[in-house]
């Protein structure tokens, strides 16, 4: 059948690697296949992908998840992903990865997990916990990639996250019960140790069944605010993981603070008040520490901006951190709380130094010493709450291709391409994140 045979990306990566030649950085362009069902304006589908897939190196398509009885990898929309879909002739699994016929330098994966697989989160520790349910994903995981022409899988693990301050573990649907079998008790994982384990052994076992598929190409993806120490075994997982993707945006989000709108990525820690953790810099280093390989780290960014309700004028300038009352309203078309795309907010960006005239319009503040990340915001005023949003543009995400270039790091990418800007909404100018930061790779 077409698409199962190794890719040409697996094999430049190896040549070059052997040869010691400069090396060739991912771009790795994640795309959620439920940006079909947005609005046709924004929509973003194989025909809106295709004019940019020669800026990508891998296309990872988000998000399988798994089935909590049976320990399966299992579509988590049908309906568009699947034969049965509607809205895709064949589905959209097919037709992603027959996207391999005229961008042969693609290596396409199906990512599973992502937080984009709410039902029993705790299923993702349960899953590591017995053999018996590690091989069951393992097995499903790589036949659903063979079956459908994927290149392989990336694993996007859905492990407890630090909570800010006070709770240690938590996540918002935990119940006792569960808790008890896989290990989490008060909201602390207290087979910590055993988990990480038992990842590195499905890690093996996946890879394992990747090779004997012929579709072998194996990423992890290591989603924001999880404990890389607690989880991720690099020399153990060496052998098996082609490469990461450290997610390095969400340090600060609306959700997590409700109460004060601040940066969501910055590159270095700067202030005295901020928590030390929470910064690219800091969550590099620690990655490093540890033992992964420089040249397998992607860097993962944001293509949306995080949004939060102002509470009161505190600061005319709308310098952070500000008192905030919680994620501001959804976008029009991404229809979700305390997040724009960029295509939401772009167009309505007005300079620092120009007024903002109506209640569509934010003001966009820089960062001069590229540190932080620039913000936009509108005051509150009579009825108008206001908002504050942390954003990546396309200059922000230049300086971090630019840092991921100078360290040697494997590359960097994008969550995701159907809120960077696809349709040229701002300017008629088409993903304009990605090409910028296709200017420095
Ligand atoms: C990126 O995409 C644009 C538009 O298709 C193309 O002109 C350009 O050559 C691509 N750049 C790279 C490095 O592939
Ligand atoms: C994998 O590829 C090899 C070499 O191309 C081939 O001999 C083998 O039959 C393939 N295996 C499967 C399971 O497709
Ligand atoms: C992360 O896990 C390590 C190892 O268990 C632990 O020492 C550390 O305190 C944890 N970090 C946080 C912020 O919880
Ligand atoms: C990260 O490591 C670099 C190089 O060792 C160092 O210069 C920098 O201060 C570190 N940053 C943080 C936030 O720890």
């Amino acid at each position: 059948m077409p698409g199962v045979r190794p890719s040409c990306a697996i094999l430049l990566y190896g040549l070059l690697t052997v040869l010691g030649v400069t090396q060739a950085f991912r771009t790795v362009c994640y795309y959620d296949g439920k940006a079909l069902w947005r609005k046709d304006v924004v929509k973003v589908g194989v025909d809106e992908l295709k004019p940019i897939l020669n800026n990508c190196t891998h296309l990872v398509y988000g998000y399988a998840g798994i089935d909590h009885e049976k320990f399966t990898a299992k579509s988590l929309n049908p309906k568009l992903d699947l034969p049965e879909s509607k809205d895709v002739k064949g589905g959209n699994f097919k037709s992603i990865t027959s996207l391999k016929t005229e961008f042969p330098h693609l290596t396409i994966l199906l990512s599973v997990g992502g937080d984009a697989d709410y039902e029993k989160p705790e299923k993702y520790l349960d899953t590591l916990n017995k053999p018996y349910s590690r091989t069951e994903f393992a097995s499903t995981v790589s036949e659903m990639a063979k079956a459908y022409g994927f290149d392989g899988i990336d694993l996007a693990w859905q492990f407890p996250v630090i909570t800010e301050k006070k709770e240690k573990y938590s996540w918002s649907s935990i119940v006792h019960k569960i808790a008890k079998t896989v290990g989490i008790s008060g909201n602390i994982d207290t087979k910590e140790a055993e988990h990480k384990e038992q990842f590195t052994a499905l890690v093996r076992e996946v890879k394992g069944v990747l090779n004997a598929n012929n579709c072998s190409y194996l990423s992890v993806s290591i989603l924001p605010h999880v404990n890389i120490t607690a989880y991720f075994d690099f020399p153990g997982l060496q052998k098996y993981v082609d490469h990461y993707t450290l997610m390095v945006y969400d340090f600060r989000n609306p959700f997590r603070v409700p109460n004060l709108a601040d940066h969501a990525s910055p590159s270095v820690f700067v202030y005295a008040d901020r928590v030390v953790e929470q910064n690219i810099e800091w969550r590099v280093n620690k990655t490093l520490e540890l033992g992964i390989e420089r040249n397998k780290m992607v860097l993962g960014i944001a293509t949306f901006g995080r949004t939060w309700k102002l509470d009161a004028i505190t600061d005319k300038t709308g310098t952070p951190p500000l008192k905030a009352d919680g994620p501001a309203d959804a976008g029009t078309y991404t229809k979700t709380e305390g997040l724009l795309a960029y295509y939401e907010i772009c167009p309505h960006l007005v300079e620092s130094t120009q007024a903002v005239t109506s209640l569509t319009m934010f003001s966009r503040n820089p960062d001069s010493k590229k540190i932080l990340g620039t913000y936009a915001f509108r005051l509150p005023n009579h009825n108008d709450k206001g908002i504050w949003i942390s954003f990546e543009e396309p200059e922000t995400a230049k300086q971090k291709a630019t840092y991921v270039k100078s360290n040697n790091f494997g590359g960097l990418a994008l969550l995701d391409l159907s809120m960077d800007d696809a349709r040229g909404l701002c300017n008629g100018n088409k993903y304009p994140i990605l090409k910028a930061v296709k200017t420095v790779f």
